[in-house]
């Protein structure tokens, strides 16, 4: 150990359980290092203090693709590259530990924060939150693996208790957590909300029982910043670090200790976790590796890869000549960054405007054109009428999707909604280009136009990749992470958002695709879906028994179409009968294949026990039954292109009497 807690006195230590101020961890009188923590999960977004003016400034920084959009590419390596460029810029800024990623399920499309959280799968967000802590952490970089947990809506997250029944805890809300461990985050932050009705931040059994005793976390607990409501209690629950800086923590621990209620071993649990996480940050720094310019390429590389073609009628993409369009006022997305709060980046990178790039890349093949004026509507009505195709970039953006307050609906602003429908009335060759964070409800324009895109929060290399999708220079290959639903209210808590005090859930484990399949709801595009300019084929599945509950799947995927593409494969499993309440089908394996146009690959992906098992809280484990499970390989979770059933039967000991079917 680089640091001796023998050479603390009491008072540094119980310094040392608060913040020294918004960002650095205290140093003991000198004795320790000096620890900075920073924003945030779509770059770097470094605070820092003028120290004559007392101003407070953001570091300019790469804005890299919004998290959602990470979500989008389903690809574990791009996550990694994603973690890995933004700890480069750490690096550079002397900044420790990155205050991300978020794994929060997207239980609600109302959520503010849904653009910096994964998916609505526990499965797929814990794998690319997995891959995202390595890459940061390959740079020697901390992470804060965040906000654990139940932080699934905006409204009233710092006093509403998330009550939920451990089921769905245990089978929806955890298992993002529980994968992400994996990948040892230097830190974990608790969250704001109440779970049960106790403050996450002194929630013992959910910090120490849980994440500590049960998946075995030996890293630093810290808080969200103000999460703390009673710092000894925080302490005696295992949490490390209260941020920031609180002028009565220390007063508030040293009298619970001085009376009893905190002992010494509890404080030097939570001292020894600290001093053995500033010894990462002082020993584990690698050096830089990438140039600004890299960092933004890295960015382009993976928003073309979270680009999700969503339709595209009479295959009017990919551009390719005739006059062009571009309208909508969203075509530079300056303002589509990402989504507003503590994981805003300050980017200096100003992007070439959409038409212009798609002029570069068409030549004189094509002739593009923009209301320079956006919003002039009348000026941008007759430009679009005379076009050959119209391309309309609409969105949300920071003012619409933020932390600390959720939508209250989810339609885009009506002004552009009818934008939408009066250009596609003036061109039936409308495509609209979506920068949004979250699931909208596009039902009032979406059967008007002929080609839908999603961008998302793209970052400061939105325009390139886009123009690259939109003229075929790439091929669109991301798919949705989340469900989009028809309406708002087809979604499990419609517009409810709680009464201020708690919010039951009750729908359980039936969140996202779960919800829908269960209730056999139609939705606009389903979780998993995504078009590509190719089209794929599946073939010749067969299953491998390992074991018992152990699998592997393979299959053949065939690349049909005339242009080199990537297709992504889902893997589901369905309990035939269970005699608890099952989703229909749950994602337990997906894979990525890059096929050239023509090109076969065999593919396979793997199950274990865990795929099989839901968590039967009277048996206090995870629990497969006996019986029929079906073996679903997808295009999307709506889209099942293969499936098997097989018989999984362990011994009777280990079951319990199903009823008499
Ligand atoms: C904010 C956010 C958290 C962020 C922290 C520091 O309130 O909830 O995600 O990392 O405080 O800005």
């Amino acid at each position: 150990m680089k640091y001796d807690i023998k050479q603390l006195t009491l008072d540094e230590k119980l310094a040392l359980l608060c913040g020294k101020d918004g960002w650095r961890l205290e140093t003991a009188n000198g004795k320790l290092p000096s620890v900075w923590l920073s924003d945030g999960p779509n770059g770097l977004r470094k605070r820092v203090k003028n120290e004559e003016t007392g101003e407070l400034t953001t570091v300019k920084a790469t804005a890299m693709p919004n998290i959602h959009l990470i979500a989008n590419t389903w690809d574990p390596e791009l996550a990694y590259l994603d973690g890995a460029t933004i700890a480069d810029e750490c690096l550079e800024n002397d900044v420790d530990v990155l205050l991300a990623p978020g794994v929060n399920i997207k239980r609600t499309p109302l959520c503010g924060r849904n653009f910096e959280y994964f998916s609505e799968d526990p499965y797929l967000a814990g794998t690319l939150a997995k891959a995202y802590i390595e890459g940061v952490q390959s740079k020697g970089v901390g992470t804060s693996l965040k906000h654990y947990c139940l932080n699934n809506r905006e409204f009233c997250r710092t006093c509403q208790s998330s009550e939920v029944d451990e089921r769905t805890l245990r089978e929806i809300y955890l298992p993002a957590f529980e994968i992400a461990l994996q990948a040892k985050p230097w830190t974990v932050m608790c969250s704001y909300n109440l779970v049960n009705g106790v403050w996450a931040s002194e929630n013992k059994w959910l910090l120490q029982d849980i994440l500590r005793d049960e998946f075995g976390y030996d890293g630093v607990i810290v808080s969200d910043w103000n999460a703390v409501r009673s710092g000894w209690r925080a302490v005696k629950a295992s949490l490390d670090l209260c941020m920031p800086y609180r002028f009565n923590h220390f007063e508030n621990v040293k009298t619970a200790y001085e009376n009893g209620w905190l002992t010494e071993e509890e404080i030097d649990a939570c001292i020894t976790r600290l001093l053995a996480f500033m010894e990462k940050t002082q020993t584990q720094k690698q050096s830089v590796t990438t140039t600004k310019e890299q960092r933004h390429e890295n960015a382009v590389k993976i928003v073309r890869e979270g680009i999700v073609l969503m339709k595209n009628d009479d295959g009017i993409l990919p551009l390719k000549q005739g006059n062009i369009f571009v309208g909508g006022g969203w075509f530079n997305t300056c303002n589509a960054y990402g989504g507003g709060g503590s994981a805003y980046v300050q980017s200096e990178y100003l992007p070439q405007p959409l038409h212009e790039q798609l002029a570069e890349r068409l030549g004189d093949k094509a002739n593009v054109f923009a209301d320079v004026l956006p919003f002039m509507l009348r000026q941008e009505y007759e430009l679009c009428s005379r076009a050959d195709v119209a391309v309309l970039c609409v969105g949300t953006g920071k003012n619409i999707e933020f932390e600390g307050g959720d939508r209250t609906d989810i339609r885009l602003p009506i002004e552009q909604e009818e934008f939408i429908v009066n250009c596609a009335k003036r061109n039936p060759n409308t495509v609209v280009v979506l920068n949004t964070g979250s699931a909208i409800d596009v039902s009032a324009w979406v059967d008007k136009v002929k080609a839908v895109v999603l961008l998302g929060f793209a970052g400061e290399g939105g325009m390139e990749a886009l123009a690259d999708i939109l003229t075929g220079k790439a091929c669109p290959c991301g798919k949705l992470s989340e469900t989009f639903p028809v309406c708002l209210e087809d979604t499990p808590t419609g517009s409810a958002h709680g009464n201020g005090f708690y919010e039951r859930y009750d729908e359980g484990v039936f969140v996202g695709y779960r919800w829908f399949d269960s209730k056999e709801k139609q939705v606009q595009f389903p979780f998993g879906y995504g078009l590509s300019y190719a089209k794929f084929e599946y073939s010749d599945m067969q299953i491998k028994k390992l074991s018992e509950t152990d699998y592997e799947v393979s299959f053949t995927v065939t690349n049909v179409g005339d242009c080199d593409a990537k297709e992504i494969s889902q893997l589901y499993v369905r309990d035939v009968c269970a005699m608890v309440s099952r989703p229909d089908k749950e994602l337990k394996d997906f894979v990525k294949t890059s096929l050239k146009a023509g090109e076969s690959k065999r593919v396979s992906m793997n199950l274990n026990y865990r795929s099989f098992a839901f968590y039967s809280v009277p048996l206090k484990k995870w629990h497969i039954e006996n019986g029929d499970f079906d073996i679903l390989i997808g295009a999307s979770s709506r889209d099942i292109r293969l499936q098997r059933r097989i018989e999984i039967t362990l011994p009777e000991t280990e079951q319990y009497t199903k009823t008499a079917l």
